[in-house]
This record gives C-alpha cells, structure tokens and sequence, in this order.
C-alpha cells in the first residue's frame, strides 16, 4: 500500500501480524486469548487493500510476542500472515508463518468416533490437502475438515 496514510499507528515494542488474509483478523485476536480483559494495546484493522492478497487484515499487539502454538493455529487460517516483532518502534525480526503439510497438536479430529477421540493415547494428526482453501484429512479415519471446521475449535 503506498504510504501515504498509515490506517493504524505504529507500535512501539510488541508484535505485528500483518498479511492476514482478509477477515481472519477476529479469528487472529482470538487466537491470542485477547479479551476485553486484556491490558496493552490492541490495533485491528480489517480490508485494508493489499497488493499480494487483494485485501489484508493487520493486528498488532504492544508488549508481548506470539507462542510457537499461536503462530502455527494462525497459519491454518492466514497462510501468508508475517509475524514482525517491533522493539523501540525498529521491525527486529520478519517471519513468514507457514503450513507444514502434517499438523499435529493444534487441531482434533472432528469425527467422534475416531481413535484419537477416544481414551488412547493418540495425538491428532492430519494431512493438509490443500492450504487455500483449507482441507486437511485426518491420518487415522480419514475425516476431512475445513476451515470453518477448524476454527469452531480455536
Ligand atoms: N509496524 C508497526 N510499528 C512499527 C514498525 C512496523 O506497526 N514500529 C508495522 C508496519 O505498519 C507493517 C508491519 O509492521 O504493517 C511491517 O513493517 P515493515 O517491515 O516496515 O513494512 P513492510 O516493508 O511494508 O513489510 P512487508 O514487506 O512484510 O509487507
Ligand atoms: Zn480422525
């Protein structure tokens, strides 16, 4: 976007999570367990037109970083999301998130009957088919989930 206008200001130390794709950005703040509750600033800022992905959400969180478990549920949704840690108003680190083609841990199957719903002790495992739009199957029943499926769960 050309900078003539910044939408939402700069932070001074925290995290930008920027190329989201557009309308994940409430998704993205629940992800991140930010509540009303939650002190710190908070700038969100939803459609914003982007070059790469036509239009972009943007969050931005002063005073904490994002947990490896935050960032891989992030890239489910926002598969080009960039994580930029900002210390003193400087970008100090830009990284992309990425989808590995197995998730394990972050996602449980959908499908109640499946072995790793049950009692045993069997870490979820999927396979993505396709990262946009999102599919993933399940190793052990082969159920198949969108989405909208993965998210009821975030
Ligand atoms: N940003 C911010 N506060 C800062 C520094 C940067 O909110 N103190 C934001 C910018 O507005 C931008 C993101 O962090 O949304 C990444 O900043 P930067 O790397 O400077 O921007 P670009 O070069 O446009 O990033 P990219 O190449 O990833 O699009
Ligand atoms: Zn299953």
């Amino acid at each position: 976007m050309a900078e003539t206008t910044l939408l939402v200001s700069k932070i001074k130390d925290g995290t930008v999570i920027d190329h989201i794709t557009g309308g994940h950005a409430l998704d993205v703040v629940r992800i991140l367990g930010i509540t009303r509750r939650t002190n710190g600033i908070v700038l969100i800022a939803m459609h914003v037109p982007s070059k790469q992905l036509g239009k972009k959400d943007i969050v931005k969180v002063e005073g904490r970083e994002l947990k490896p478990e935050e960032v891989d549920k992030i890239a489910l949704l926002a598969p080009h999301a960039s994580i930029n840690i900002v210390r003193d108003y400087k970008v100090v680190d830009k990284k992309r998130v990425k989808l590995p083609s197995i998730i394990r841990g972050t996602v449980e199957c959908g499908n109640p009957a499946c072995i790793s719903n049950s009692n045993e002790p069997v870490l979820p495992k999927f396979y993505v088919k396709s990262q946009e739009p999102l599919m993933i199957k399940c190793h052990y029943c082969g159920y198949l989930m969108e989405k909208q499926d993965i998210l009821k769960q975030f």
